[in-house]
């Protein structure tokens, strides 16, 4: 079968947001992972595209996701690095190796919370990013993908 032209968006979501639903709700809300998923796929092939989600706990299988992710078909990363978005150097150098796009993303607005949550090493290294919205952070994330991998965002910026 002849492979789709549909641009391919790889999801990613880091450590312990498998647990979204049930972990601090007032902070991340009630929408589970399964959820979010099913929302970000559905907003993807709404926008003629394929979003592709994936979850992990650990450092190592991010980097190895995000090593793959052109090989594998995709033409941009979101990712929502969870905490390792305020110290992970690894993750960082992962983002600036590749040549797609990676858009951050995250639920809460990391801006306006605890010290420590204002600084994100990932940044430099990404398009951009997407912070305070909730699930619809990871939507307007795929959004600005698509954007990013059509050629479509300034080309001095990453
Ligand atoms: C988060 C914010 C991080 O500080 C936190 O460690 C997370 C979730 C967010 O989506 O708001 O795990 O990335």
């Amino acid at each position: 079968m002849a492979r789709s032209s549909a641009v391919r968006i790889l999801v990613l979501h880091g450590p312990n947001l498998n647990l979204l639903g049930t972990r601090e709700p007032s902070v991340y809300g009630r929408t589970t992972l399964r959820e979010l998923d099913r929302r970000i796929q559905r907003h993807a092939v709404a926008r003629g595209a394929e979003a592709v989600c994936r979850q992990s706990n650990h450092e190592g299988q991010l980097i190895d996701w995000i090593q793959g992710a052109a090989h594998d078909g995709f033409g941009a990363v979101v990712i929502n690095p969870g905490a390792l978005t305020h110290y992970s150097m690894a993750l960082r150098d992962a983002v600036t190796a590749i040549a797609l796009p990676v858009v951050e993303v995250h639920l809460s607005n990391i801006h306006a919370r605890e010290e420590f949550r204002r600084h994100s090493v990932i940044a430099p290294a990404a398009k951009g990013q997407i912070s305070g919205f909730g699930p619809a952070s990871y939507l307007l994330g795929v959004d600005a993908a698509l954007e990013a991998a059509a050629g479509r965002t300034p080309r001095r910026a990453r």
